[in-house]
This record gives C-alpha cells, sequence and structure tokens, in this order.
C-alpha cells in the first residue's frame, strides 16, 4: 500500500464514518487510584461523552473531517446526553440508533495527580450494535474515504463494516483497543492498526519499553496489516509501512494533566488528516501534536483546541 495515494482534497471536507461505541463516562479525579480493598477521599467528579468511538468522531471533526457516526445508545438520559454531544461537535448522528431495551454504554474513570486514569467500561447498548445497522448505512460507508473502527462493539459488527468498506475502495483504520483476541477475518480487512504499547504487546509478544522496541513491533505487526501505529504514551510513536522505511516520531515535552481520551484524539486527528489527503507520516505527526495538547489541556477546554495550536506546537519544534 502506498501510504499517501489520496488525492488532496480540494473541495469539501473529507468524509470519515466511525463504526464504534458510546460511553457516557464518569470522571473522578483523585490524588490517587485505589488499591483492592481501599476506599480513598477524591477531589472532584464530572460526565464526560466518551466511548472511543464518540471521542474519535468528535476529535476528526475538530480537526477538519466531515464525521458521521453508526452506534447505538439506550433510551435514557445518557442516550440523550451522547446524542447532544455528538450534535455539538458536528458529527452527523443520523445512524445511531436507540435500543429501547438495554441502556447506554458507560464507563468510570479514575484520574490520579499524575494524570494516569484507570477505568471500567459497561457496554450496554453498544454490544446490540448489529451488521442490519452496519448494512443500512452502507451508502454512506461507500462515499466515505476512511472508516475508523474500534474494540468496543462486536467483533462481527467491525467485520461487517470492513467488508463493506473495502467492497467500496475506503480506507480501513482499525484501533484495536481495548486488546482482545483479533479473527483473521477483520485483520484481512483493516489498512492501518494502531495500537498502544499494551495492545501491541499483547499482539506480537513485544513489551514496547522504547522507541526502538515500538518499532520493533511496529515492524512485526506490518507483516499482517499494510500499515501499523504504534503509539507509546510519553515516548511517542512508530509507524511502519510495508516495503518503507521505518518512521517514528517523539513525543512533545509537555506537563500532563490527563491522559484519558488522547488516544482517541491521536486516532480523530490522523484520521482526518489521512482523509485530507497528507501522507501517512504527516498525518501521524499531527496526531502525535493534538494528542500532546490534549494531554496537556484541561478537560473542559480540550473541544478549543484548533489544527492552527497543532500547527504552531509542530512549527515549535521545527
Ligand atoms: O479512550 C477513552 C474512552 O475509553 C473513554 O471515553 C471510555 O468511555 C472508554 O471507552
Amino acid at each position: 500500500m502506498n501510504a499517501g495515494d489520496f488525492e488532496p482534497n480540494s473541495g469539501s471536507s473529507a468524509q470519515v464514518v466511525v463504526v464504534g461505541s458510546l460511553h457516557l463516562d464518569i470522571l473522578v479525579r483523585a490524588s490517587a487510584r485505589p488499591r483492592k480493598g481501599e476506599t480513598l477521599p477524591g477531589q472532584s467528579w464530572g460526565y464526560k461523552s466518551g466511548g472511543k468511538g464518540g471521542n474519535q468522531a468528535a476529535a476528526a471533526a475538530q480537526f477538519g473531517a466531515s464525521v458521521s457516526m453508526v452506534s447505538r445508545v439506550g433510551n435514557d438520559d445518557f442516550g440523550v446526553r451522547l446524542l447532544e454531544h455528538l450534535k455539538s461537535a458536528a458529527v452527523d448522528t443520523q445512524h445511531v440508533s436507540v435500543d429501547v431495551e438495554t441502556g447506554s454504554g458507560m464507563s468510570v474513570a479514575i484520574v490520579d495527580a499524575e494524570g494516569d486514569y484507570g477505568a471500567v467500561i459497561v457496554s450496554g447498548a453498544n454490544l446490540h450494535l448489529s451488521k442490519a445497522e452496519v448494512d443500512k448505512a452502507e451508502r454512506l460507508i461507500a462515499r466515505a474515504r476512511v472508516l475508523v473502527l474500534q474494540n468496543e462493539v462486536l467483533e462481527v459488527t467491525n467485520l461487517a463494516a470492513a467488508i463493506l468498506a473495502k467492497d467500496h475502495g475506503v480506507r480501513v483504520i482499525l484501533n484495536a483497543a481495548p486488546a482482545r483476541p483479533l479473527g483473521s477475518d477483520l485483520a484481512a480487512n483493516v489498512d492501518l492498526l494502531i495500537v498502544n504499547a499494551v495492545e501491541a504487546e499483547m499482539m506480537c509478544g513485544v513489551a514496547v519499553t522504547s522507541l526502538s522496541a515500538a518499532t520493533r513491533a511496529a515492524a512485526i505487526l506490518s507483516d499482517q496489516f499494510p500499515a501499523v501505529i504504534v503509539t507509546a504514551g510519553g515516548l511517542g510513536l512508530a509507524l511502519a509501512v510495508r516495503n518503507e522505511p521505518p518512521y517514528t516520531e517523539a513525543a512533545h515535552p509537555v506537563s500532563m494533566l490527563d491522559t484519558h481520551g488522547a488516544g482517541d484524539a491521536f486516532v480523530g486527528a490522523l484520521c482526518a488528516r489521512w482523509a485530507n489527503g497528507k501522507l501517512l507520516t504527516e498525518a501521524a505527526r499531527f496526531a502525535n501534536a493534538a494528542a500532546a495538547l490534549f494531554v496537556s489541556t484541561p478537560v473542559k477546554q480540550k473541544r478549543a483546541i484548533t489544527s492552527d495550536h497543532v500547527m504552531q506546537l509542530l512549527s515549535e519544534r521545527s
């Protein structure tokens, strides 16, 4: 695969379709994450619309793509909030269905003083997003430049979407998060795999403790996928495109406030740039900077981060 073979977009912004999860997140700030059996006082809590799918859709729209979401929420207050959030983020929700039997997905995350977090998700309606709903979105997917998938809906749903996309010549990105075993049918229909250090280790056995280890992991995984990005948090990222030299980007040195959703900001920013005709290396470089801004910006201000801010950070490096 040529990693940058989209024609640059001259007219309207590129179409990105995200098939994936929506969760209403409850974010709790505490000095530390509790150990087993421990109860700790926290400082504050709040709602945040999330789910890896929802976060990636909102980030892709934030960085210039025209985005549609295929997902499922419950017939409840959380579902209303999730839909309102997507609409306010300029994400098309025509293919977000409402499940009258199962509640919306949700998560609880505890963010510690270092900005790291631990979370639990309850998938709810996300696990009822079916192949039938993906099929209903065929015309939408056929018009897209990039389809984005994660591991928070059933694999059979991801597979249906990936096959549809490939049938229509649409690029497929799989952000294989959270880590779970991946079927060979789905793998065969993915153009770009994006994984973090934990997911990379689970998929190829390499402990990603340095950028060179990330490069090794990406190279191994590129036997299976035409292109692979391994994000290694505070270290940076490695990109392997089959038959091309490896590419790495060091992380930007920023002060970390919280990492919650930063991986999703990376994926959303990358797919917006890639769909808009940038080379994959350029898109990865942009996304690396966007993720740096996300981890160093307070939750309520993250939505105000623009492509100009990202370009500014990039220009400070070069
Ligand atoms: O990546 C962060 C996201 O993962 C959260 O929004 C949470 O809902 C989980 O899906």
